[in-house]
């Protein structure tokens, strides 16, 4: 088999076969296969796109490039649950402990993340004690136990995948939905999900800014998935601005247990119990969405969450006075608001500028070993729809300096006060499944 035949294969439209793509995948990931070879092919996937099935043989190709997590000791059928991506998105935490607790058994692997603020890896560093880092037995052990642990990402997980998506950010080619597609799925069937449910955002704060391109990535993503054999569905959801009210990380710790004790922000909890219940329907453990979402309902009221919360803090060494006692979390030296320059209603929140403002606090890292500061983050008081009086705060920001001038501008400049909103986007959009 020659490279240079793929190549012009499929630059004239053609469909590889999945010993073409094994060829390819294996070769580029042992360094046979050259950079300026595999850009031409991914220039050509980008033009003429690939089937199903090129998509699935991609996937698997990538996911059998590396490490493989084994969760076959685990009992249950393990569901990932995964996020394309926001700003403030907190449901990670708030959703482990409430499928968890209806038999759910989430083995969660996480990263640190390069976003406006860390990943839940770092969120949960902000709880004295906790430990990220645990071994393959300790952690299928604590799964079956408590039905719930985290652990930081370890391993040579998909290395073909890491190779091509740097290839592909100087190539440009990351924006084929093929190519992200099936990035995205091999990394989530390399960690050992039976089952994925998908969170992909669409807006001005998501990786897939338009409607069309988020339905689109998110049929992509359930082809792969049912495809390879893994149940996949995907709720398309708004991220026009930022979910909940907390970005940062120990704020967004917060916000998770304030949501699991049924007192978070509206918008958070629906998001957690819509993509709740369809990973409680995937594990077997109810019978339809509904019924899923009323047991995941009443694990808030009875507080059953919050005390799987706990379990699973103490279970990874964590303080769970700090649970009780929020206020032991990281806390930032400053609060200062940022007020209103006008009266009105708030009829845009560039999400994207809020998640930079809170990046400029300290909350995320621009390189992969920058340190970030766990308290530092931002609060909106107001979100779309909502009035506001002249003068009246939009957003706290919780900082550590009081030079925070550069970043009030751009909060200021992301939120659009005008005279009424035409309307209010809708939280969820679409769930997308292969029925
Ligand atoms: N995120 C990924 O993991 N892969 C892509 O290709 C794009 C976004
Ligand atoms: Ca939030």
């Amino acid at each position: 088999m020659r490279m240079v035949d793929i190549i012009a294969k499929k630059r004239d439209g053609h469909t590889l076969t999945k010993a073409e793509i094994d060829f390819f995948i294996h070769g580029y990931t042992n360094e046979q296969i050259p950079d300026y070879q595999a850009s031409a092919l991914s220039m050509a996937i980008y033009f003429q796109g690939m089937t199903t099935e090129e998509r699935v043989h991609l996937t698997m190709a990538m996911v059998e490039s590396g490490d493989q997590i084994d969760l076959t000791d685990i009992e249950g059928v393990k569901v990932d649950k995964h996020s394309t991506g926001g700003v403030g998105d907190t449901t990670t935490l708030i959703l482990a402990p409430l499928v968890a607790t209806l038999g759910v058994p989430v083995a969660k692997m996480s990263g640190r993340g390069l976003g406006h603020t860390g990943g839940t890896i770092d969120k949960l560093e902000s709880i004295a004690g906790f430990e990220v880092e645990l071994d393959a037995r300790t952690f299928n052990q604590l799964v079956n136990k408590n039905k719930v642990a985290v652990v930081g990402q370890s391993g040579n997980l998909t290395p073909a995948d890491k190779k091509l998506y740097a290839l592909r950010d100087v190539t440009a080619t990351v924006n084929s939905i093929p190519l992200i597609a099936s990035s995205i799925m091999s990394k989530k069937i390399a960690s050992g999900a039976d089952a994925i449910v998908l969170d992909v955002k669409t807006g001005s704060g998501a990786f897939m800014t338009e409607l069309d391109g988020a339905k689109e990535l998110a049929q992509a993503m359930v082809g792969i998935g049912n495809g390879a054999g893994r149940k996949t569905i995907a709720v398309i959801s708004d991220m026009s601005q930022p979910l909940g009210k907390a970005i940062g990380n120990a704020l967004e710790v917060k916000e998770a247990l304030d949501t699991l004790r049924g007192q978070g922000p509206e918008d958070l909890t629906e998001l957690c119990l819509t993509l709740g219940s369809h990973m409680v329907v995937l594990a077997n453990k109810a019978d339809s969405i509904e019924q899923a979402r009323e047991q995941l309902k009443e694990v808030i009221t009875s507080g059953r969450g919050i005390e799987k919360f706990k379990e699973f803090v103490v279970a990874q060494g964590g303080d769970p006075t700090m649970i009780d006692q929020p206020e032991k979390l990281p806390q930032a030296s400053y609060q200062i608001e940022v007020r209103a320059k006008e009266a009105g209603v708030i009829t845009a929140i560039d999400a994207d500028e809020i998640g930079h403002a809170a990046s400029m606090l300290g909350a995320g890292r621009l390189t992969k070993d920058a340190e970030i500061d766990l308290a530092v983050g931002l609060i909106l008081k107001k979100k779309i729809g909502e009035s506001v009086a002249k003068e009246e705060p939009l957003v706290i920001m919780h900082s550590n300096s009081h030079e925070v001038e550069e970043v009030e501008k751009r909060i200021l400049a992301a939120y659009h006060i005008g005279e009424q909103v035409k309307e209010v986007p809708p939280l969820i959009y679409d769930v997308i499944s292969n029925e």
